[in-house]
């Protein structure tokens, strides 16, 4: 049984992601296992799709959901 996996939208940043989640290519295959990291959402990361900080940097700000 999988555990529960959130994702918290920070304002004007990345997206937190707590907990495991696979990477899975076109094929289905695991090509990697990350536990609680950020997603880039601003577009500006130069190690997408994980943040880098760099929103701060571009002053990002997030359109409202
Ligand atoms: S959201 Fe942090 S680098 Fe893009």
């Amino acid at each position: 049984m999988s555990e529960k996996v959130s994702m918290r939208v920070k304002a004007n940043g990345s997206i937190r992601v707590t907990g495991t989640v696979d990477f899975v290519d076109a094929d289905g295959k695991v090509i990697k296992t990350e536990t609680d990291f950020s997603l880039c959402r601003c577009g500006h990361s130069a190690n997408k799709p994980f943040c880098d900080g760099a929103h701060k940097s571009h002053d990002f700000e997030a359109p409202e959901l």
